[in-house]
This record gives C-alpha cells, sequence and structure tokens, in this order.
C-alpha cells in the first residue's frame, strides 16, 4: 500500500536495532502525537456506522497500520495523510478478524462487539497469550452473552452470533478492563435498550471513545467513570473526531529527562493524564512544572528511590512501568514495584540485569537497588515499553546499548529514534 491512499504504512523491522551511546543528557522540547490506545479504538467505532469518517491527530504507527489492514479486511478503505485518517465504511462490513491480524495485534478483538451490533454474527481469532501472561478475553465474552450473544469456538476461531440482535443489560466487571469495557460500550450503542457498565474502566482513552460515540449519535453518559449508561440508538453516523494526546510518549520522554539529569518539556499534552506518574517522578527527586497542555520535567543528579504500584487510571499506568524501573535501577536507595494489572510482565528486568542492575523479582513485586551505574551492552526489547524502556536505561549507562528486537517502539512511537536524537541523545538505528 502506498502512502497517502492508505492506512499510515509503517514496515516492521522485525531484526532492527537501536544503538545508545549513554552519558549524554537530554534537553529539550517533544510534540506529542495523538494516543495510539484511543485511535485504535476510535478506528473500530467507525464500522459502526457506514460513510466518511475523520480522525485528526493520527500518529503514524505500526499498530495504527495493522488496524487499517484489519479495516481493510472487513471492506473499509482509509487514507492517511498529515494525520488525519479518512476511513469509508461500507453498508454492510465483512464480520471477520483473521488470525492473522488478531496476533500481531490483540486491540483487534475489539471488533468483536461491534460486528455483532452491526452485523449480527462476527468471526474473530482468539488471540491467545503473550509475554505478560494469558490475557483471557473473559470479561468481553460474558458481557456480550449477557446482551445476548452465543460464542463458538471452532478450530480457534470465535464464531459470535446474536439471533436476536443485542440487548441492554447490567454487567458489573470483575476488574475495570480496558478492552473488555470498550468492547461491550462499541456494542451497546446500538443494541435494543438500556445497558450499564459497572466497574468500568476509567481510562482517558475510553472517555474519548465515548465522546466520539457521541458525536455519532450515541447516548452514552458517564464515559470515563466507573459507571457508563449507554441508551441504544437504532443507527449512527459518521464524525470527525481529534484524538487525544498520548499520555504514554509524553510519559516515555518525560522519564529520559528524569533518568539523564536533563530538562524535557512535551508539548500538546494533557497533564492531568499523567497525575499519578507524575507525582511519583517528583518523589523521585524531578522538578515538574506544568502548562494548560504542556509538562516540563528537570531530573535530579541522581534520582532518588520511590515505591509505586500500578492500577487502572487514575493509578500508576502498567505502560509506564518499565521506564520508571529503567530510571530506579540507577537510583540512591531500593524502590519496591508492584505490578497489579498483569500476571508477568517482567521479561525486560532480566535484561536490565545484564546491564549492571540489581533487580529481582518476586511474585507481583519488583525490588529494585539502585546501583550508581549501569554498562552497555546488547539487550532484548521484547515489547514496546520494555524496548523504549531499554533505551532510556542506554542514555544513562556507559559506553553503547544495543537494543535489539526495536521494531516493538513504532507499534506505539512514532519517530522515537529521530526525537531522542532532536533532545541531544546519541542515538541510531540499523
Ligand atoms: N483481563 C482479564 N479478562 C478480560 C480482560 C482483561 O482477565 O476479559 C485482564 C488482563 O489479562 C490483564 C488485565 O485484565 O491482566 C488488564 O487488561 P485490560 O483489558 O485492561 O487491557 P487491554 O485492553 O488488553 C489496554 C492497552 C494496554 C494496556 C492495558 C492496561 C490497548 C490497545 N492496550 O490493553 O496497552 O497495558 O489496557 O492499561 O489499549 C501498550 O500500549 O503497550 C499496552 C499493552
Amino acid at each position: 500500500m502506498r502512502p497517502g491512499i492508505g492506512p499510515p504504512v509503517v514496515h516492521s523491522r522485525g531484526v532492527s536495532s537501536i544503538r545508545v551511546r549513554g552519558g549524554t543528557r537530554v534537553d529539550g522540547e517533544v510534540a506529542v502525537r495523538g494516543a495510539k490506545n484511543a485511535v485504535l479504538k476510535h478506528m473500530v467505532a467507525s464500522l459502526l456506522a457506514p460513510g466518511r469518517h475523520v480522525l485528526t491527530n493520527v500518529p503514524r504507527l505500526l499498530d495504527v497500520s495493522i488496524m487499517g489492514e484489519l479495516l481493510h479486511h472487513v471492506g473499509a478503505s482509509c487514507s492517511y495523510e498529515d494525520a488525519t485518517l479518512t476511513v469509508d465504511v461500507p453498508e454492510r462490513p465483512l464480520p471477520e478478524a483473521p488470525l492473522e491480524l488478531v496476533r500481531r495485534m490483540r486491540a483487534s478483538i475489539l471488533v468483536m462487539g461491534t460486528l455483532l451490533a452491526r452485523c449480527g454474527e462476527a468471526r474473530v481469532a482468539l488471540p491467545g497469550g503473550d509475554d505478560f501472561g494469558s490475557r483471557p478475553i473473559d470479561m468481553h465474552l460474558d458481557g456480550l452473552e449477557a446482551m445476548g450473544a452465543e460464542f463458538e469456538l471452532r478450530h480457534g476461531v470465535l464464531e459470535a452470533r446474536a439471533p436476536h440482535g443485542l440487548h441492554g443489560t447490567e454487567i458489573f466487571l470483575e476488574f475495570p478492563s480496558v478492552g473488555a469495557t470498550e468492547n461491550l460500550l462499541l456494542a451497546a450503542v446500538l443494541a435494543d435498550g438500556r445497558t450499564v457498565i459497572g466497574n468500568a474502566a476509567r481510562e482517558p482513552e475510553l472517555a474519548d471513545l465515548a465522546a466520539l460515540l457521541n458525536d455519532m449519535g450515541a447516548k452514552i453518559n458517564g464515559g470515563g467513570t466507573s459507571t457508563i449508561e449507554v441508551i441504544g440508538v437504532p443507527q449512527l453516523a459518521p464524525a470527525d473526531h481529534r484524538v487525544i494526546p498520548d499520555r504514554l510518549e509524553a510519559g516515555t520522554y518525560l522519564v529520559a529527562a528524569a533518568v539523564t539529569g536533563g530538562t524535557v518539556r512535551t508539548a500538546g499534552c494533557v497533564p492531568d493524564h499523567l497525575r499519578m506518574e507524575l507525582r511519583k517522578l517528583q518523589a523521585a527527586g524531578c522538578v515538574v512544572i506544568t502548562g494548560e497542555d504542556w509538562i516540563e520535567l528537570t531530573g535530579p543528579d541522581r534520582p532518588g528511590s520511590v515505591d509505586f504500584a500500578t492500577l487502572p487510571y487514575p493509578g500508576f499506568h502498567t505502560d509506564m512501568h518499565p521506564q520508571m524501573v529503567a530510571m530506579l535501577s540507577v537510583a540512591a536507595g531500593t524502590s519496591i514495584m508492584t505490578e497489579n494489572v498483569y500476571a508477568a510482565r517482567f521479561r525486560y528486568v532480566g535484561e536490565l540485569n545484564r546491564m549492571g542492575a540489581d533487580i529481582h523479582t518476586d511474585g507481583q513485586h519488583v525490588i529494585v537497588r539502585g546501583v550508581p551505574e549501569l554498562s552497555g551492552c546488547e539487550v532484548d526489547g521484547c515489547d514496546i515499553r520494555a524496548a523504549a524502556a531499554l533505551v532510556l536505561a542506554g542514555l544513562r549507562a556507559e559506553g553503547e546499548t544495543v537494543v535489539t528486537n526495536a521494531a516493538h517502539v513504532d507499534r506505539g512511537y512514532e519517530r522515537f529514534v529521530e526525537n531522542l536524537v532532536g533532545l541531544g541523545a546519541d542515538v541510531d538505528r540499523d
């Protein structure tokens, strides 16, 4: 697919590496792009209404390309130019998400609720486990079942039908799962009657999805709160929508300043979306000032230790934990981090230890004994945030760090290496 006529084309550079020569402070300003974890859902939401949808502030990311392929598979066409994604949705999408796409991006599972609502049926390959543990989708399926869907697993594919259509009901989630809340919300907007999702995820990306759906004609109250009420409507219409800024992208560049003792300003972000993360960075000795849509952080010569626990929003984001642990690996003192969202998200710990960090895991706890210095070596960037965290650790390490499997960063960060170079880091890419 050529740039400009399809979704943003970002090819996976599977074997590529990022080389970091440590010892340089990062200083300067980075413009934050639209949030990956919002735009992927907005693209799925477009399937709820035939016609032309326009999303702006869309980042050029591998995951956005993959979602574009999925939309193409179901019969929609996308075009991308200057951070604007136009999606043309047909009257009747093909209700199917194949394994090849679901495997490359778990968020593909979100088409289940949408396609069921629009087509009365859906065939979606089961995503299976990944590096963060088994990552079940039981809450997605239980909720959709309560709304009238029936499921059968055949040859690795979940075949879903709603023979009498979807109907509203009250659902109380066991855990405020982001994906389950979104899948149910996407299904509920076209369901018959009133749906209430209790113990819903409160992430800003979810509030943004609810805002988009309301612009499309949905009747949603409480998007972004723990109780979402939806009154189903018979049909929706396309809408234009600007994607909210990516708090994880902003947070990652701020930690780059924290770990190197530099000063970075992230422009075009929402400081409130990073409240807990900024509080913990301040506790580690960083100086943080914020404006309406920017954050400036100055790191100390050496960070202090700080304990923290990941929790659903507004708690400390699990997707910021590897970056924070990378910073704490060189802190003065011992920090304890508790991961409460994923069963297993610690593969990067062994890689940091290869660089000379002193980190132990004990169940869901990570004990980080700060060392004065890391030493560069080859490490495996096993997922988006791990790869970013290892690059940040490399900024503080003596000598050269080579982060392999660096294509993972393309899934979540646009121009990651270029932005770091713009901040003065000595980084390049093979
Ligand atoms: N869970 C269940 N059953 C379910 C659904 C979830 O047990 O039916 C569990 C998961 O196994 C996990 C926890 O609940 O342990 C949280 O999962 P959640 O559903 O909240 O996460 P998600 O929707 O699969 C999104 C982001 C992740 C982010 C999490 C948590 C997208 C595309 N992905 O995943 O982002 O870590 O929320 O905030 O929005 C990333 O961007 O690097 C990333 C992994």
